[in-house]
């Protein structure tokens, strides 16, 4: 075994000077004090000193069936030895097609057409994009504005950035893209801490979209961008009547409805797509993570028949959309997408979270008299947990609950001090069990 295969090895480097500049990480914290996995089967996730640790949010929210399942590992092995790329441009491979058919089928009713990336940023972009060209192609150039929420996160290309609504993702980048404008939020603690599912106050805050509507001319506006479920900012669930209400006054004023789903598709919140769950159609649905289980980075815009055959009107050798990229519709994220389907199909994950939801619901409701918790929000198969922050240190608290549930054996995500967790669906009763008394036990120790 070579030094690069033996996981142990890793724990022995001392990583204070890598050269890996690291991702939405404290660089320099992380270093000083790493936290590393070196294996992962199923719900479980093991240090390189072999110490289990329990994957409470999927990994990033995406490794939907659990880890390194073999149905999905052979399917890629067995791709890359057959056929590892071919070009998207002007030429294709069979599984791209099939896979294509494959998922229109779980989309929502009149969402027919998909366009593949490598990541929901992509995805993100491409579907701002088409909307953009979308409106163009149809003679409404001037529909150039694009409606994002705040709170919102949508990726991190120029496009996601500028429309999403998380401060410190945006500060430090300048004016981004020109004609952006954002919804206000739904969080409203005061009426709505501590609900079950999807709180009862605030289908009102739609009617934002009415005043940028009044503000801008609706007829400058192309779409409007929100996440279903604003899950990386810290779980925001829409509430009732919230997102048909956003249906109904985009359809009104001719602005196409984008969902985010890169996080709520796949079986999260007990449906394939949030879409169906919450029995409110958009026009384009932008997805990533669980569409390959995460075994290959891939993305996927999923759009109406009518965006797809407006794009379908010049002549026929003429390229109708000039967008894309080389790696969209890799062969081996196809591999792994077709596999990842199969899995999910045989076991039921994308209908199971509906299943344990209940349960799911009760075991995170009965941390709520913990100490420093000001909230509790769930739907499907996440919760999260609001922290009061150490007065004069916003997130230092979320933070250290995140370092200890390591420690006692528990990976969950914390935004600010906010603590998210959103476990494979594999999961089991007992392991949820064991998920909520670490949590517990974190919470209890917290200063
Ligand atoms: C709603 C949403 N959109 C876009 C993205 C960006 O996806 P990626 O990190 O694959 O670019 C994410 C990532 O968490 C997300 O949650």
């Amino acid at each position: 075994m070579n030094e690069r295969a033996r996981p142990e090895a890793v724990a022995t480097l001392s990583l204070e000077q890598s050269a890996w500049f690291m991702p939405f990480t404290m660089n320099r914290q992380f270093k000083k004090h790493p936290r590393l996995v070196a294996r992962a089967e199923g719900i479980w996730y093991y240090t390189p000193e072999g110490r289990k640790v329990l994957d409470g949010t999927s990994g990033l929210w995406c490794v939907n069936a659990g880890h390194c399942r073999k149905r999905i590992v052979e399917a890629v092995q067995r791709q890359v030895a057959t056929l590892e790329f071919a070009p998207p441009f002007q030429l294709g491979h069979p599984l791209a097609f099939e896979f294509a058919d494959r998922v229109v089928k779980l989309a929502p009713e009149g969402l027919t057409r998909v366009f593949f990336t490598n990541s929901g940023s992509e995805s993100v972009e491409t579907a701002l994009k088409l909307a953009l060209a979308y409106h163009r192609l149809r003679g409404e150039g001037h529909r150039t504005r694009l409606i994002g929420r705040e709170r919102g996160y949508h990726g991190v290309n120029f496009g996601g950035t500028a429309v999403g609504g998380i401060v410190a993702n945006r500060k430090i980048f300048g004016a981004l893209v020109a004609g952006v404008d954002h919804l206000r939020h739904t969080h409203d603690p005061e009426r709505n801490a501590f609900s079950r599912g999807q709180p009862k106050h605030g289908a009102e805050f739609a009617d934002d979209l009415e005043r940028l509507c009044a503000l801008h001319d609706p007829s400058t506006i192309a779409a409007v961008i929100v996440e279903p479920v604003s899950c990386s900012a810290g779980v925001f669930v829409p509430p009732v009547g919230y997102l048909e209400r956003l249906r109904e006054i985009c359809t009104k004023h001719g602005i196409l409805l984008i969902f985010d789903e890169v996080i709520t598709a796949w079986g999260r919140l007990g449906r394939p797509f949030a879409a169906q769950r919450f029995g409110v159609t958009p026009d384009l649905i932008t997805t990533a993570k669980g569409i390959t289980n995460a075994t290959v980075p891939m993305g996927a815009v999923f759009m109406k028949e009518e965006i797809f055959q407006t794009f379908m009107q010049g002549p026929e050798n003429a390229i109708e959309l000039p967008h894309g990229y080389t790696y969209s519709a890799h062969p081996l994220a196809c591999a792994a997408g077709l596999a990842t389907m199969d899995v999910y199909e045989e076991e039921g994950l994308l209908t199971r979270a509906e299943a344990l939801e209940p349960y799911w619901q009760e075991q995170a409701h009965s941390l709520r008299d913990l100490p420093h918790v000001v909230d509790i929000r769930n739907i499907g198969l996440i919760a999260a947990f609001e922290l009061a922050p150490r007065p004069g240190a916003p997130g230092a608290r979320g933070l250290e609950a995140h370092i200890r549930a390591f420690e006692k054996g528990a990976y969950i995500r914390v935004t600010g001090d906010i603590i998210a967790l959103a476990p494979p669906l594999i999961i089991q009763k007992p392991e949820i069990d064991q998920l909520f008394a670490t949590v517990r036990e974190v919470l209890k120790s917290l200063p």
